[in-house]
Formats: C-alpha cells, sequence, structure tokens
C-alpha cells in the first residue's frame, strides 16, 4: 500500500535528479545566460541582409559595436543587446531594420492554447517568444501552466505562488470587491448594494498591495520579461471556485486582462500566454485576455480529436461568459460577448515525408480552412534534445550539433514565425484604439 508520504519521497528522489540536470543545463551560478550570436546569423538569418554588406556597414562605421571575434576564427559574435543596437542605428538602402508597430496601440496579446495536453503549446510559445525577441520586438510571456514548463525554460525556477498568475487573480478579487464596496448605492431604485466581505486569509496575505511591476521577471534575453508560474499555483483552481462564491459578481476571467490594462501600452510589443492542457479559471482568464489564439495540435487522428473537442468547449465557456454575466459589470479593455482578431491552428511535431501527417494537413485545411497556418512546426530532433535541455533552437550554438540539423530546426520555426508575425500585423490593425 502506498500513501501521500511514498508519493511524496519519489517526488524527493525526482527533486535531486532535477537540480543535477539543472546544474549540467544552465552555468555554474545556476543562472541561464543567453549565448552570443555569430556575424553570419546576425546579418543573414537576423536582419536578412547580405554578410558581407554588414561588414562593410560595420566597418564604416567605428562606433557601431563591434562584437567579440572568437580566438580561432573569422566570426565576430554579437550580445542580443548588440543586435539590439545594431537594428536601432543601421540602414540598408536607407531602410531601417526595426520592425513595424502601430502606433499609439497597446501590445497585442496571443494565446498559444490547446485543452489536449502534449500538442506543442510551450514548444511553440518558446520558440515564438525568442523570434519575436530576434526580430526586434520586446515581449512579455505569461505562463498560466502549473507545471512550469516555460517558466523553466526561461531560467525561472524559483517562484512563489503569489507571484504566478494566481496572484495576479487574488489581487484583483481583492481589489474588485473592495471598488465594489466603496461604489455609490443605486441611487434611482434605492436598493443598497451587497456589500461583500472577505475573510482575512485572502485579505492578509498583502497581495492586494502588490503593485504591477512585483509579477514581472527579467529573464536572460534582454527583451523578453516573464510572469512565471509554479506547481503551487495549481492550487488556484481549487481557490477560485471559493472566491467566485465570496463575490458573485466578480468577473473572474478578466483579472489577468485587467492586470495587463494597467501595464503602460507602450512597455511591450507582444504579450504571448503558454496555456495549461486543460480548462478552468486560468485558461479562461488567458483566453479571455487574447487578442488572438494560436492552437497547436498534432499530427495524428487523435489529436485533430482533441482538437475539436476543444473548441467545442471553448465555445461553450465564452457563450457561459456571453449570456451568465451581466454585460454591466467592468470586464477592463475587453469586453463581453469575447471577441478574437485571428484565429489558427497550427500543426506540430510535422514530418512532411509521412503519409498520415500529409493527409491529416490536408484535413485540417478542408475542415477549418485559412485558419490553419500554411507552415506546420516541423518534428525536429533538435528540438527533442532542447526539451530535455530547457532551451529553444534560437538559443543552441549551431556549432554543438551538425549545422544542418539546426539549419532544418531553425528555417521551420522561422516560417512559423513569419506566418506568425503576418497574423499578429493583421490583428494589431483590427484592435480598436482604445481596447
Ligand atoms: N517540433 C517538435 N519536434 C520534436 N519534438 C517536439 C516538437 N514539438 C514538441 N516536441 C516535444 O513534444 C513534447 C510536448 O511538447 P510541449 O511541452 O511543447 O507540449 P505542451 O502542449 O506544452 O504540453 P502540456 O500540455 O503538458 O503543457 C516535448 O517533449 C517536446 O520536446
Ligand atoms: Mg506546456
Amino acid at each position: 500500500m502506498y500513501t501521500h508520504e511514498d508519493l511524496n519521497a519519489l517526488r524527493n528522489q525526482s527533486l535531486k535528479l532535477q537540480g543535477w540536470i539543472r546544474q549540467q543545463t544552465f552555468s555554474p551560478e545556476m543562472e541561464k545566460t543567453l549565448r552570443r550570436f555569430s556575424s553570419w546569423e546576425v546579418s543573414e538569418l537576423i536582419f536578412r541582409v547580405n554578410q558581407s554588406t554588414f561588414r562593410g556597414k560595420l566597418a564604416a562605421d567605428p562606433s557601431l559595436p563591434g562584437g567579440e571575434v572568437e580566438p580561432e576564427g573569422r566570426q565576430r559574435w554579437f550580445s542580443l543587446e548588440e543586435v539590439n543596437e545594431l537594428r536601432r542605428r543601421l540602414k540598408v538602402n536607407r531602410k531601417s531594420l526595426m520592425p513595424p508597430r502601430p502606433e499609439g496601440k497597446r501590445a497585442i496579446r496571443a494565446a498559444v492554447a490547446n485543452f489536449k495536453g502534449g500538442a506543442g503549446k510551450s514548444t511553440v510559445a518558446l520558440h515564438l517568444a525568442h523570434a519575436a525577441a530576434l526580430d526586434g520586438y520586446r515581449v512579455l510571456v505569461v505562463d498560466f501552466d502549473p507545471q512550469a514548463t516555460l517558466s523553466h525554460s526561461m531560467g525561472l525556477t524559483d517562484v512563489a505562488e503569489d507571484y504566478t498568475v494566481w496572484g495576479i487573480m487574488a489581487r484583483d478579487l481583492i481589489r474588485e470587491t473592495e471598488r465594489m464596496n466603496n461604489r455609490p448605492a443605486a441611487a434611482e431604485s434605492g436598493t443598497a448594494l451587497p456589500r461583500r466581505e472577505l475573510p482575512p486569509a485572502i485579505t492578509d496575505m498583502g497581495l492586494g498591495d502588490l503593485r504591477i511591476s512585483d509579477f514581472i521577471r527579467r529573464t536572460s534575453w534582454s527583451t523578453i520579461d516573464a510572469i512565471p508560474s509554479c506547481a503551487n499555483a495549481a492550487f488556484v483552481e481549487f481557490a477560485s471556485a471559493q472566491y467566485r462564491h465570496l463575490n458573485p459578481e466578480w468577473s473572474f476571467f478578466a483579472a489577468v486582462s485587467r492586470y495587463l490594462d494597467q501595464i503602460p501600452d507602450d512597455a511591450y510589443d507582444l504579450i504571448l500566454f503558454d496555456c495549461p492542457p486543460a480548462i478552468g479559471y486560468q485558461s479562461m482568464n488567458a483566453v479571455f485576455a487574447a487578442d488572438m489564439l494560436y492552437i497547436p495540435s498534432g499530427p495524428g487522428y487523435w489529436e485533430y480529436d482533441s482538437t475539436t473537442s476543444f473548441i467545442g468547449q471553448l465555445a461553450e465557456a465564452l457563450e457561459d461568459l456571453a449570456y451568465g454575466f451581466d454585460k454591466t459589470l467592468p470586464t477592463g479593455k475587453i469586453g463581453l460577448p469575447k471577441t478574437f482578431c485571428e484565429l489558427r491552428f497550427l500543426l506540430t511535431r510535422y514530418e512532411p515525408g509521412n503519409a498520415l501527417h500529409l493527409a491529416m494537413f490536408d484535413a485540417f485545411q478542408k475542415v477549418f480552412g485559412d485558419h490553419v497556418a500554411q507552415y506546420p512546426v516541423e518534428m525536429t530532433r533538435a528540438v527533442e534534445q532542447s526539451g530535455r535541455f530547457l532551451s529553444s533552437v534560437y538559443e543552441m550554438d549551431y556549432r554543438e550539433m551538425t549545422r544542418e540539423t539546426w539549419r532544418r530546426a531553425r528555417s521551420t520555426f522561422d516560417n512559423v514565425y513569419e506566418e506568425f508575425r503576418g497574423v499578429m500585423l493583421s490583428a494589431w490593425d483590427k484592435l480598436e484604439d482604445d481596447a
């Protein structure tokens, strides 16, 4: 017979191994660091300019950052900060290298979601975040999943639940309840509005006083910040049910959206959500706050089935919000019924030579039409390895594997990102100025 004590002992054994893997993966101080990028990568893969044009520009202006020269090679290696400085200062054919951003609008928010486990959500979210940062965008990632895959991939392993989406929701409950209790009684009807009391167990946690910036952590990428998650945040699903009961008027699904509304419009360009493989309070917050949905799906029949049931459940949940809630309740900048500017299905772990995968891609396109991303994420060995070492292909040094494996992996994610960027720009266009 086994009890919780046995489970705990097994967990402790596992934690030891985890610590060892982290030690092998991150730098000696257990902190994740970002490598430098070679002049070949910076010119041809990041800026998309000819390598000799790039070298010429550097030679012509000695005040530009010159990177570090490798001991026995001709390549220069640039840090992300140097790449960004070059992007700001260089012009090629009189054109700026800065990525497009509609003026005066807030950051665009994209959720990578599917209630199917293992669909490739975290892998896609990690690669999109890195590709967008290399493209010059400032990114905030929000990890809605207590499995915390994305947080760990970004080197954020020491996280308390107060500083996760759970904390954001509890803080929102406290503030919204206070606001409701302080509003003037409905003068016209003469009825007093009910006062909602929260127990000290909630109000005494100090979450009500946390500032917006308290939830945001820096990462090893200087232009990517993160709101991480952790295993303890799983309790939110239990707690949130109780919270709703304490204040039934609280629009729980809009907590994160309201929080994001308070971040200055210009602080980030892209806010990316990695979602848990389940419907719940956290995933509903992610979906509600998102301007666009990216739905990764594996290329098999079962995955097609699960993806179909995902959109069914999501539709039902959003319909419940649209009709079950008083539309005059404030939900922040996003209103009810919830609308998305763009939706895409994205096939993952796709093998172009596999007849079943080809047939499934075809079926997806027949059923979902233009909502299917043209470029699937291909199955690559580099990513299988990267899962183990918690890194994206962009973080991996191409000298550590065959150049062909790295290029193939990189080019599949480049294509997926390129298409994502088009969808993102179209969603940004559709976003109302004051949304
Ligand atoms: N393109 C790919 N090529 C090879 N392996 C992949 C690829 N995409 C994902 N994987 C692997 O599939 C597994 C699941 O991927 P991932 O963790 O991204 O899925 P997920 O949808 O986030 O899972 P969960 O539902 O548990 O959050 C991982 O081991 C990952 O390394
Ligand atoms: Mg995941």
